[in-house]
């Protein structure tokens, strides 16, 4: 083979004409007729193929027989402006080599017709496909623009625990985590209680659900931090907005009361937009042609608005207004009620048509961090709800009065035992802090426009789900 080096196709396709090149890739078509083929090939880099033209009589006819759909090549020749092909450049070719064949009868995602469902159950092949690839080169733009967004602003990037024994949002989703011999007899103490001397931690256990309380040990000694790592939720939730793995971003911030949290989220999440906006052109427009012609309009609105921000008492009684005109809502609207999809998207989309800011919860439907407000019955939480998605944050200022946040733990009847550690940062130099997170894969669904969860994941985990 040649000693030139080789060219990602996306080069390849701005470079200048008149030059011997080296691609290599996958193929995706082969068409052409008996003199001449046309192969298009991609190498992932980026959502185009560049054509390759080869002259039939330059070419053992059985190594052309094995250029199909899949097969993997490399190819050297002269990058020669194009007729015809839709790009400024094709390669004209002198010589083929094949890496691995791919029969076409078998190969799995060549079926005419496929739709996004069939594709999950081949997802180990799927990120050949366009749509695949387009995806997973947003999602890594989306993690590079978050580490950068966060470290141009000063903020270190805290690792937390993925193995844990706090339950964080105290909703009881959490997966366990033991090396207990379940094929033996669990062993018990007097009270008939779990024994968990004898597991590996000497404790119970289990996959975390949030990074944040370790975060709010971060951000009470560094200033600003984030997280940015998978959390796990082994809530029974089969739609198509929750996975039982997925990522999220954690920024906790010291001395940051609740405007300040919900103007650092709003920055945030319109930073990203327009980082995919101007970084990932043509896999959106890919994504908006195939799947979704309102995808960039959306996402450029989204860049020039306010968003709306609102008190959940607020929220309740404009939804109370529209079950009066006649609005009908699967679950009951009133005052202290967990607000269901439906309701957010009511006033997302039907009420004020852009995203808001809830604010003001009943402090009964949070969790026990958040900071009370004078009332007694709300708390400075704030979800952000977004067009199609429904909630994309959910974050708070957080309860920085020992005494408060030990009377919270004690009215829920959680264990203060296990939380000695976190109570300490309210012990020793409290300070007002705030923070949120942001699901990462509710962000892709934004960005992306696609409509399963499960299509913004490379290998998405669900109930009853976890092939690959
Ligand atoms: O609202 P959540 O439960 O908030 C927390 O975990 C806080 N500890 C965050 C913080 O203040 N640091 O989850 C935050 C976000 C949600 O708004 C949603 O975008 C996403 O995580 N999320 C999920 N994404 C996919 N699948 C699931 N099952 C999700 N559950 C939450
Ligand atoms: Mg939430």
């Amino acid at each position: 083979m040649s000693s030139i080096a080789r060219r990602k196709v996306r080069d390849l396709l701005a470079a200048e004409a008149g030059q011997e090149v080296l691609a290599k890739g996958w193929v995706r078509t082969k068409r052409g007729n008996k003199q001449i083929k046309f192969i298009a090939l991609n190498d992932g880099s980026c959502v185009d193929n560049i054509q390759v033209v080869a002259d039939v009589e330059n070419f053992d006819e059985a190594l052309l027989g094995r250029i199909t759909t899949g097969a993997s090549i490399w190819v050297k020749g002269q990058l020669v402006e194009s007729v015809g092909s839709g790009q400024a450049v094709e390669i004209h070719a002198e010589e083929i080599g094949v890496y691995g064949d791919c029969d076409p009868m078998k190969y799995p995602i060549q079926k005419k017709g496929a739709t996004l469902e069939y594709f999950r159950t081949v997802a180990h092949l799927r990120p050949r496909t366009n749509t695949f690839g387009a995806v997973l080169r947003i999602r890594h733009a989306m993690a590079f623009a978050i580490h950068k967004f966060f470290n141009d602003k000063g903020f270190v990037y805290l690792n937390t625990p993925l193995i844990t024994e706090s339950d964080c949002e105290g909703a009881g989703q959490m997966f366990q985590v033991t090396t207990l011999d379940l094929d033996k007899p669990i062993p018990r103490n007097k009270k008939g209680e779990v024994d968990y001397s004898g597991d590996f931690f000497g404790k119970q256990t289990s996959l975390t659900v949030s990074g944040q309380l370790e975060g709010e040990l971060g951000a009470t000694a560094l200033g600003e931090i984030y997280t940015f790592g998978p959390t796990f939720r082994a809530e029974n939730s089969n739609t198509p907005r929750h996975l039982a793995e997925f990522w999220m971003i954690e920024p906790e911030m010291s001395f940051y009361d609740i405007e300040d949290n919900m103007n650092l989220a709003e920055e945030f999440i319109k930073y990203l937009v327009k980082y995919a906006l101007d970084n990932c052109g043509s896999d959106l427009r890919f994504l908006n042609d195939k799947y979704d012609n309102e995808l960039i309009d959306r996402l450029k609105s989204v860049i020039a608005t306010d968003f709306v921000r609102l008190e959940y008492t607020e929220g309740i009684r404009i939804l109370e207004e529209a079950v009066k005109n006649g609005t009908q809502f699967e679950y009951p609207v009133y005052w202290g009620v967990d607000l269901q999809s439906e309701h957010e998207r009511y006033l997302v989309e039907k009420h004020f048509c852009k995203p808001v800011i809830l604010t003001g919860y009943p402090k009964e439907i949070k969790a026990f961090y958040m900071k009370q407000d004078d009332n007694g019955k709300t708390v400075r939480a704030m979800d952000i709800l977004f067009p199609k998605i429904g909630e994309i944050i959910g974050g708070s200022e957080r309860e920085w009065s020992l005494e408060k946040l030990e009377r919270r733990i004690d009215e829920l009847g959680m264990s203060r035992k296990n939380l000695e550690w976190y109570i300490d940062t309210r012990r020793f130099g409290s300070v007002p802090h705030s923070g949120f997170g942001l699901g990462f894969e509710r962000l892709l669904l934004f960005v992306t426009g696609m409509s399963n969860i499960r299509d913004v994941i490379p290998f998405p985990r669900t109930p009853k789900n976890a092939e690959f």
